[in-house]
């Protein structure tokens, strides 16, 4: 039985033998320098430990470890063109680095690519499995319009369900998704399957409002990412909702105009007074309680599993590290 620690090893391994560099190298580097910038590489994990809790071949889906992470950094590419992102990983993002049309159509490769690495290897569920990939992508897409649709609503316009249903979509099921197409690998049960999907999608909600909180709250040499894009952007995330519920009525006046679309005032000014107005009313235990519920409920699915508790192992080490995560 591998630990987490051997699958994350296995999982880098499998980038560190793959090449991705090829002709015209201007549409191939930019995707090397992303796939090689490191990152936490949780979704193709995710996958191997979903494959060896039901018993599969660890050689199956080696390819499939390679499709889940190039499509989700396709998604970083586009996304942090979307949200005018200017650090990942603690470098520069392939926008700033090299131009916006770099990131869309080196972005664009990934996603073709990350089908090429499905379909590299014959397996008996490969249709289900690539209708799971379909689905989840167009759900991510969709996640993301809704994020980007809800920077220009006022901040009383968006409800904590509606927040939680475009988490759910943006990011959620591709981690979801991942656990989903390992087990279907090893030829899992469909009740074992939607089981560990629902595992993933509560670990996956508690992932996102974690980001939410980092960004507020975390140290951009650690995180790799500016802290207060989401503010800068205007983004209804868990943070200004969370905070919309637990203030007074002219706390709540002073953070809608802040998170106002149409209120051009100082980027820098605009950041320092949300984050001062969090402080005011003790935002940060609240979302901290939230993540922890999310990790209770993933908690409860994966208990819910009828499989070898040692098989188990990796998962629970898992949700301890990313309970402690603060990249
Ligand atoms: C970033 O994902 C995008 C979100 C869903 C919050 P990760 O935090 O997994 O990014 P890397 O791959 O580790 O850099
Ligand atoms: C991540 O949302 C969702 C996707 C990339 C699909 P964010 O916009 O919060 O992710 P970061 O913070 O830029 O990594
Ligand atoms: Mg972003
Ligand atoms: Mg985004
Ligand atoms: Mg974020």
């Amino acid at each position: 039985m591998k630990t987490i620690k051997d699958l994350l090893s296995e999982v880098e391994h499998i980038f560190k033998e793959e090449q991705f560099v090829f002709e015209p190298k201007e549409l191939y580097e930019p995707i090397d320098y992303t796939l090689r910038l490191g990152g936490k590489k949780i979704r193709p994990t995710l996958l191997l430990a979903a494959n060896q809790l039901f018993d599969g071949d660890p050689d199956l889906v080696r390819d499939a470890a390679l499709g889940i992470e190039t499509f989700h950094n396709f998604t970083l590419l586009h996304d942090d063109l979307m949200d005018r992102s200017p650090i990942r990983r603690g470098q520069p993002t392939v926008y700033c680095k090299w131009n916006e049309n770099t990131a869309i159509l080196s972005g664009d490769t990934m996603f073709a690519l990350a089908w090429r690495y499905f379909l590299r290897k014959p397996t008996p569920n490969l249709h289900q499995i690539l209708q799971c990939f379909d689905q989840t992508a167009i759900e991510v897409c969709e996640g993301q319009q809704y994020d980007m649709n809800f920077e220009k609503k006022a901040l009383n316009d968006v409800s904590l369900s509606e927040y939680m249903e475009m988490i759910r979509q943006k990011t959620a099921v591709l981690l979801a998704a991942a656990l989903k197409i390992g087990a279907l690998y090893a030829n899992a049960s469909e009740e074992d399957v939607d089981k560990i999907y629902n595992f993933g999608i509560h670990l996956g909600l508690a992932f996102q409002i974690q980001d939410d909180l980092l960004d507020g709250y975390g140290d951009t040499a650690v995180f790799g990412k500016k802290t207060g894009q989401d503010i800068r952007d205007n983004k209804k995330s868990y943070l200004p909702l969370c905070a919309l519920k637990i203030c007074n009525q002219i706390q709540a006046q002073k953070l809608c105009t802040l998170f106002d679309y149409n209120n051009r005032i100082d980027e820098e000014e605009k950041v320092a007074c949300t984050l001062s107005l969090y402080e005011e009313i003790g935002l940060r235990r609240h979302v901290e309680e939230a993540i922890k519920q999310q990790f209770i409920q993933a908690q409860q699915e994966l208990d819910n599993i009828e499989a070898n508790p040692t098989s188990k192992k990796p998962f629970q080490e898992l949700m301890e590290m990313l309970f402690e995560r603060k990249k």
